[in-house]
């Protein structure tokens, strides 16, 4: 790979990973529809917070789309605009935050790859979203090369920006942890500073194991030699790292570990009690107009036991309530927990009151996507904006990457090779 002046400018240091002072946070959404506002606060809330205290990196993963959608991609595009529209009615800033599309950062696609040389595929087949989803969406064929790789292009996406944090759902945990499997699998592989010493001292160490004779000083016979040229040989990967780990060979953290944050949300029921998803229609869109809001309002479900206007109701298990929590200030809902309980108010009131409370929360958002639906540019070129940056970020990982798997560097004679000096020197042997 030609790297640009810049690139070549900066020096080569193999393996080192740049620290910057903010710690990097990493998430990402497939964009498969319009957003919720489960996902306001199961996820974009936490993403608000985040982008004042972290250096943080989201995107629109259309590559994970693919990988179940391959076969009517009509949508993708569309819904990766929807998205980021949604992102950015929130209050996603990209004056704070690194907002970007996946395929325009392709470095993801090399990692991925590389990364794919090192992934046993037994651990992809025990993610447990694999053969879920697989039972799931038996009408999609999912039997490809490309969905069996979702988790590892996710670790792809993480690891090419030295993520430290990757806030995600409970379902997402299991690919982090992959991920973090990974990382470390690949940093052994791939970590010692200088192979052919690493080598060597692995062999001594794998020489003792054996309990091959020496025949004294640095000669050993030839069939010793091959003895345990052999046995390095046969050795799994995981022999081989751990071997590397006992002959204590310097190594460097290619690629960082990762850990999921797990977002401590409150749970906002659909409409109809359940979790709200998209398909179960019990959903309350960002971008719904609010006739539509409150008209589902109308619909919710409420406590089943309260049948008569005169039932006490149980405003616990009740989803109206559930939203009066998030949308009303704190006396409003104390109000409505204790006259629900004593039938002082009835279900009609009660859930206008929670429309109101849901429509004045949900103004604003829609003021800010009638901005960004009148000027559809304006969202594309932060987007294009993003993915130059994030590209800048993953390129930089990538090089380092690439030297530490093939040490071009020190093959062409760079900083981190032998100088053409002690080449020379070394050539007439
Ligand atoms: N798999 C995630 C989901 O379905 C989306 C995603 C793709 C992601 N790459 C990621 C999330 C990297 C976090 C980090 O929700
Ligand atoms: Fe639910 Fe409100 Fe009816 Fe109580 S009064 S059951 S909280 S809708």
């Amino acid at each position: 790979m030609p790297s640009t002046p810049n690139e070549s400018s900066e020096g080569f240091r193999p393996g080192t990973i740049a620290k910057g002072k903010r710690k990097r946070v990493l998430s990402g959404m497939r964009p498969t529809g319009p957003l919720h506002i489960g996902h306001y606060f199961g996820a974009l809330q936490n993403w608000l917070k985040m982008q004042e205290e972290y250096d943080c990196f989201f995107f629109v993963a259309d590559w994970h789309a693919l990988t179940t959608h391959y076969a009517d991609t009509s949508l993708v595009a569309e819904n990766t605009r929807e998205v980021a529209i949604d992102w950015l009615s929130v209050g996603l800033d990209p004056a704070k935050a690194t907002i970007f599309i996946q395929s325009q950062v392709p470095d993801h696609a090399e990692l991925h790859l590389l990364l794919s040389m090192v992934t046993p595929l037994s651990w992809l087949e025990r993610v447990p979203t694999y053969k879920e989803q697989i039972e799931q969406l038996r009408d999609k064929d999912l039997g490809t090369y490309g969905f069996l790789g979702y988790p590892l292009l996710q670790s792809a996406d993480i690891v090419i920006y030295d993520a430290d944090f990757v806030p995600v759902g409970e379902d997402q945990v299991p690919h982090v942890e992959l991920t973090r499997e990974i990382v470390r699998r690949f940093n052994a592989a791939y970590g010692p500073v200088n192979w052919k010493k690493a080598r060597a001292r692995a062999l001594a160490v794998l020489e003792k194991q054996l309990g091959i004779e020496s025949a004294g000083g640095d000669v050993k016979s030839e069939t010793a030699h091959q003895r345990v040229e052999a046995a390095m040989h046969a050795l799994t990967l995981d022999h081989r790292l751990s071997l590397l780990a006992n002959a204590k060979v310097p190594m460097v953290e290619v690629l960082r570990e990762p850990q999921a944050m797990l977002t401590e949300t409150p749970r906002l029921p659909g409409t109809d009690g359940r979790r709200m998803a998209k398909s179960y229609g019990n959903a309350i869109w960002l971008s719904e107009n609010t006739d539509s809001i409150r008209a589902k309002v109308r619909n919710m479900m409420t406590d089943p036991q309260r049948v008569r206007r005169t039932d006490p109701g149980r405003p616990e298990v009740c989803p109206v309530f559930a939203y009066h929590k998030l949308f009303s200030d704190a006396a409003t809902a104390a109000e409505i927990d204790r006259d629900c309980r004593t039938a002082a108010i009835g279900c009609v009131d009660c859930k206008a009151k929670m429309a109101d409370a849901l429509v004045r929360w949900i103004e604003p958002i829609q003021q800010r996507r009638c901005d960004f639906e009148a000027h559809p540019q304006r969202v594309w070129d932060i987007l294009d904006d993003g993915s130059v940056r994030a590209r800048k970020a993953a390129r930089r990982t990538m090089k380092r990457v690439r030297e530490a798997i093939f040490s071009w560097e020190r093959a062409r004679g760079g900083a981190a090779g032998p100088t053409r000096a002690t080449k020379k020197a070394t050539t007439g042997n």
